[in-house]
């Protein structure tokens, strides 16, 4: 059964890793997979984590199955978190949301939910998008059509084109957004442009599904929120994919949410229920020791205030980053200050990029994504130096 198949590349990605662990110098740096990364250039484990963490281990009284739609603090926890907190009142029975094994179960379980409402329905990814999108979106059936967003060239997010490309998406489509922290551009749309997003996705008819993977490390919790907020105030219905790899720190422990809004409450019902049904179909139900975590830590105010302050520490480091960066390489590179989160393209060439790998163990993704937050105070003269030398 086996001998036909193929021995298929590295994820693009993920094999970035291995490629980074296999690497014996010393001075070599990982700007490739998207982790934060302290001045030491660890991945900590936050503190609220190993708090809720140790108050789990405590009082944990059973392994048995959570419900197949997950833990219910954490659900609650994660509408308020994405929604705001008056969230349950604002939108009553129109809201929803299911625990998944990440971001990315999330984003699957979404668009086998659109598959089964919409087989016909066209997805609009951003050009570039995460590399992962297209296979989780198109793995499930549907066809993937994308919309111009970051303009190489003029290192900057290009509006027009994507307000112009979107005017041939149709109604019943649906349109993949990044609700902070463009990934892998770094480019954001602002408050305005996500209005004027809102009012074509009303006057178009087609439905927006938000992919919030970094809320948090862009301009602030709250902040990042305002655009997808702003719209889910206003379309009929709308799909966010919610993960707390980054914000909590817990990516291996494959912990996010599909939440849902409808256009009345049985449309809610009834799309939560086709939604457990594609998990239970693939994965069953939800992993529960990461949301167990992160509905303590939301549900709790003091765990909640340690996570907060520790998650805008990251932010505000990763920004120090991105200010000196562009202080050392100077103002060619001025757009790094522009942008939002853990990425931005260096835009250096293919050649300097495998002469920054194979001359100074410099791991980035092929795109020129850097993740700045692979950057700190004692290996920043070295990475500037080594642009400057392939430069
Ligand atoms: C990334 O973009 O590097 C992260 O989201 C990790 C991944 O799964 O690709």
């Amino acid at each position: 059964m086996f001998q036909n198949l193929e021995i298929l590349p590295p994820d693009p990605i993920l094999g970035l890793m291995q490629a980074f662990a296999r690497d014996n110098r010393p001075d070599k740096i990982d700007l490739g997979v998207g982790v934060y990364q302290d001045d030491a250039g660890r991945t900590p484990v936050m503190r609220a984590v190993l708090d809720a963490e140790a108050s789990l281990l405590e009082n944990e009284g059973s392994k048995s199955y959570l419900p197949p739609a997950g833990d219910v603090a954490f659900n609650s926890g994660v509408q308020q978190l994405m929604l705001g907190e008056d969230s349950v009142t604002r939108y009553g029975e129109r809201l929803t949301s299911i625990q998944t094994p990440g971001g990315c179960g999330a984003l699957r379980i979404g668009a086998e939910l659109i598959q089964r409402s919409q087989p016909d329905a066209r997805v609009w990814v951003s050009d570039p998008t995460w590399a992962n999108h297209m296979p989780l979106l198109g793995g499930a059936g549907l066809s993937i059509e994308t919309y111009p967003y970051y303009d190489f060239a003029g290192h900057r997010l290009d509006f027009d084109a994507m307000m112009a490309s979107l005017q041939k998406a149709a109604a019943g489509d649906v349109v993949l957004l990044h609700g902070c922290c463009h990934n892998p551009c770094g480019a954001d749309l602002d408050l305005q442009q996500w209005r004027a997003v809102t009012d074509l996705a009303l006057e178009i008819g087609f439905t927006p599904f938000v992919d919030v993977a970094y809320q948090g490390l862009g301009a602030g919790l709250e902040e990042d929120a305002a655009g997808w907020r702003w719209m889910a105030e206003r379309v009929p219905e709308m799909l966010i994919a919610s993960s707390c790899s980054k914000n909590f720190g817990l990516y291996r422990e494959r912990t996010g949410a599909l939440v849902l809004l409808a256009e009345t409450g049985q449309a809610a019902t009834a799309s939560k229920s086709q939604a457990l049904s594609a998990a239970r179909q693939s994965y069953s139900m939800p992993p529960s020791h990461g949301a167990l975590i992160a509905g303590m830590i939301l549900e709790d105010a003091a765990l909640r205030a340690a996570w907060q302050a520790e998650l805008e520490q990251m932010r505000s480091r990763i920004v120090q980053m991105r200010e000196a960066l562009v202080e050392q390489l100077g103002d060619d590179f001025g757009f790094i200050r522009q942008e939002f989160g853990m990425f931005s393209f260096l835009g250096i060439s293919p050649g300097q990029l495998s002469r920054l790998r194979e001359e100074y163990g410099i791991y980035m993704v092929d795109s020129t994504r850097v993740n700045l937050a692979g950057l700190n105070v004692n290996n920043l003269a070295y990475f500037v130096g080594a642009v400057r030398a392939v430069l």
